[in-house]
């Protein structure tokens, strides 16, 4: 049944549920990428895509369990502030599960696909005049005055449903690889994955399933524009300092306030991770690499694998790591960024002659 077909439910036993609202979500590709691998210089690199998810993020994994619990509270309004996944991820399991959907989204900074899905879904989609944070800030008063039911990472429902990118990436990496990774690298923007993934290994060695060692190291990247997570640990504080000024072409993490940040510090030190933050032109660089072997990811999740690079470059990585980088979203999630990343179309009339004629030379484009 649908149940059984979910990477999320047939991990139900470290889940609070049996089952959940599904369509379904997880199982997702651990793609190898062995130009990337020689190119970057480890000895293993796999990406964990999750992209791949119905709704193409990993939100998914988070909703199923979420929108369960909402059903067993008994409300009838969701909703979340988002930068666009996770309000696309509650618009359809909202709808699954036959629920009124609320959004608030920074106007003008939200990618296309993304709005387009909750809008489909029948979300109530608002546009606020702010950016990611400050929607935060209202969608909290609003679950405070009981009119809403709150489903950003704030719900720790939602990490616990995606605790299990790390139990996938555990299963598969062993399977295929006879170990676990040393080390998974991931976009952090509320940092919410981080807590999660850190949960995850954390109820692994209490259950005697790995050991300590076997924990990786947990590395978060952020962009450049916005990276109170690497302030934070370069400082050595317990909680991040709000930026209120960011920007970054990488949308989905464009936050200054990641409110999973006591949770998320711990494990990246306890587990001998680091931060790094990169530039624009290294998310995009990395975004075309990683279209380069045929995996189609948005700018954030491109940032996972331009930060290892930057951390293998500065001897931070060892060259004899494995690593897996985690790919959070679809390339069509943000067709411009991609757009303007990739080749351009180049216009041609309209004969077999006139094509031949073009593609005998190089492109000029
Ligand atoms: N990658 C993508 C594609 C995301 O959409 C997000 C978060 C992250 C990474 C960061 O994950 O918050 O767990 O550290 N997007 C949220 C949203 C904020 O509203 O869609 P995190």
């Amino acid at each position: 049944d649908e149940f059984e077909g979910s990477g999320v439910w047939r991990y139900n036993a470290a889940l609070p549920f049996e089952e959940g609202v599904t369509l379904p979500e997880g199982d997702t590709p651990l793609h190898e990428m062995p130009r990337l691998k020689d190119d970057i210089g480890v000895d293993a690199l796999r990406v964990k895509h999750e992209g791949m998810n119905p709704t193409g993020s990993f939100k998914d994994r988070g909703m199923t369990v979420g929108v369960r619990v909402a059903q067993e509270v008994g409300v009838d309004r969701l909703a979340c502030a988002s930068t666009g996944n996770t309000s696309a991820a509650l618009a359809a399991y909202g709808a699954r599960g036959g629920m009124e959907t609320l959004v608030l989204l920074p106007a003008g900074k939200v990618a296309a696909g993304k709005i387009a899905q909750a809008s489909l879904h029948r979300a109530r989609i608002l546009e606020v005049d702010g950016n990611f944070d400050q929607c935060l800030d209202i969608v909290q008063d609003l679950a405070a005055r009981g009119e809403a039911y709150l489903l950003n990472s704030l719900n720790p429902f939602r990490l616990e449903g995606q605790k299990t990118i790390g139990l996938e990436i555990m299963e598969e990496f062993y399977a295929d690889n006879g170990g676990y990774p040393d080390r998974i690298v991931l976009p952090v923007g509320n940092a919410g994955n981080t807590a999660a993934l850190y949960k995850c290994f954390r109820e692994l060695v209490k259950a005697g399933a790995i050991t300590e060692e076997q924990v990786p190291k947990l590395t978060g990247v952020q962009a450049e524009g916005a990276a109170p997570m690497v302030e934070a640990i370069e400082n050595g504080y317990e909680d991040t300092r709000r930026w209120d000024d960011v920007e970054t072409r990488a949308t989905a993490i464009r936050i200054g306030n990641p409110v999973n940040a006591p949770k998320a510090l711990p494990g990246i030190r306890e587990t001998g991770g680091t931060a790094v933050a990169v530039s624009d032109e290294e998310i995009t660089e990395a975004q075309r690499d990683i279209a380069g072997e045929g995996v189609g990811v948005e700018p954030a999740s491109a940032a996972s694998v331009a930060g290892l690079r930057k951390l293998r470059h500065e001897g931070e990585v060892d060259s004899d790591e494995s690593v897996v980088c985690l790919t959070t979203g679809h390339l069509l999630k943000d067709p411009e960024a991609a757009a303007e990343a990739g080749n351009e179309p180049e216009p041609v009339a309209n004969s077999t002659e006139a094509v031949l004629d073009l593609i005998e030379e190089p492109s000029s484009v």
